[in-house]
C-alpha cells in the first residue's frame, strides 16, 4: 500500500455494528483524501499487543469502543484534558512512536446539544442524568461546563452514583437521588438525559415514568439504535423537545477525523442520512 495512504479504524468487540467505518469512509470520500477507515475486532487479552502493532502497518490512530476504553486510557503516554478527567479515552493517534489518547465523547455530547436543542439547553435549570457508567461522567462534564445549575444523578447501583458524583467533588453541581424515585428526580427539571445502555437493541427498556416531567423539559437519549427510542417516542407524545443519540456520535467523530487526517469536517444532514440508512438496513 503506498506511503501516502492513511489508515484509521474502530477497536471493539465486537465491532459489527459499529457505525464509525461508514461515517469516516463518508467524510475521507468527501474531502478526497487517500485512505481507509476499518473494523478492528480485538479481544480485551490482545489489546496492547494489537495497539502496538497499528502505527507499523501506516495506521494515523483508532476510535477505541466497548469494552476498551479504559484500557486504552491505561495504554496512551499522553492524553488530553477531558480523557483524564473521565479515565476513559475513545480516540488513539500515533504520534512520533508515541500513543496520544483523547475523550471526544464530552465535546461530542456538547456539540450535538448545543446544536438540536441549543446553547440554554443544560443552563436552563436542574438537569436529570440517568446513569454512572463512562458515558455519564463525560456527559456530567460536558454538562457542567455548559452551566447547569444542578445535576440530579440517578442510577440503579446507588454507590457507582456516589462515587462518580465524589470523583468531581465541588467541580460539579451534582446530587444524586435513587432510582425509581423519579417524581422527585423530575420535579422542576428542564432537561433529562438517559447515559444508560436501557432502551437500546438487545437491552432491557427503560422503565420510568415522565408523569411529572414539566413540559418545558427537554428530553435527551444517548441510545442511537434505534433512532427512535422508547423514551424518544413516549417523549414526543408529551410535547417535548428531543435529540436522540446520533448527534453525539457524528460531533464526537469528528475531531479524531481531524487528528488523524488533518481535515476538520462537517457533520451535515447527507451524513445522518447516511447512518440512518445504514442502521435501517
Ligand atoms: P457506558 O460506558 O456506556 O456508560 P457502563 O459503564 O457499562 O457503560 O454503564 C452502563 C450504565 O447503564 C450504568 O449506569 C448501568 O447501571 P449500573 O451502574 O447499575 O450497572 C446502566 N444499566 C445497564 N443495565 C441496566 C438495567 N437493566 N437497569 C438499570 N440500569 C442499567
Amino acid at each position: 500500500m503506498s506511503a501516502n495512504i492513511k489508515l484509521a479504524g474502530v477497536i471493539g468487540w465486537p465491532v459489527h455494528q459499529s457505525l464509525s467505518p461508514a461515517m469516516h469512509n463518508h467524510w475521507l470520500k468527501q474531502y478526497g483524501i487517500k485512505g481507509a477507515y476499518v473494523p478492528l475486532v480485538i479481544q480485551p487479552a490482545d489489546f496492547a499487543t494489537c495497539v502496538a502493532a497499528l502505527p507499523l502497518m501506516g495506521f494515523a490512530g483508532a476510535s477505541v469502543t466497548v469494552p476498551h476504553k479504559e484500557a486504552a486510557f491505561a495504554l496512551a503516554e499522553m492524553r488530553d484534558e477531558d480523557a483524564q478527567i473521565t479515565g476513559a479515552v475513545n480516540t488513539l493517534v500515533f504520534e512520533n512512536g508515541r500513543v496520544a489518547g483523547m475523550n471526544t465523547d464530552v465535546c461530542g455530547f456538547a456539540a450535538s446539544l448545543n446544536q438540536s436543542l441549543g446553547k440554554d439547553a443544560a443552563s436552563a435549570g436542574p438537569v436529570v442524568v440517568l446513569g454512572a457508567g463512562g458515558a455519564a461522567r463525560g456527559i456530567v462534564l460536558a454538562l457542567t461546563r455548559a452551566g447547569a445549575p444542578e445535576i440530579r444523578l440517578i442510577n440503579r447501583t446507588q454507590a457507582r452514583a456516589e462515587a462518580l458524583a465524589a470523583s468531581f467533588g465541588a467541580t460539579a453541581p451534582v446530587k444524586t437521588a435513587l432510582w425509581g424515585d423519579w417524581a422527585r428526580a423530575f420535579t422542576g427539571a428542564r432537561l433529562l438525559v438517559n447515559a444508560t445502555s436501557l432502551g437500546m437493541i438487545g437491552k432491557d427498556r427503560l422503565e420510568i415514568s415522565l408523569d411529572v416531567l414539566p413540559s418545558e423539559a427537554a428530553i435527551v437519549d444517548i441510545v442511537y439504535n434505534p433512532l427512535e427510542t422508547e423514551l424518544l417516542r413516549a417523549a414526543k407524545a408529551r410535547g417535548h423537545r428531543t435529540m436522540g443519540g446520533l448527534g453525539m456520535l457524528m460531533h464526537q467523530a469528528a475531531p479524531a477525523f481531524a487528528a488523524w487526517f488533518g481535515v476538520t469536517p462537517e457533520v451535515t444532514p447527507a451524513l445522518r442520512a447516511e447512518l440512518e440508512a445504514a442502521l435501517n438496513a
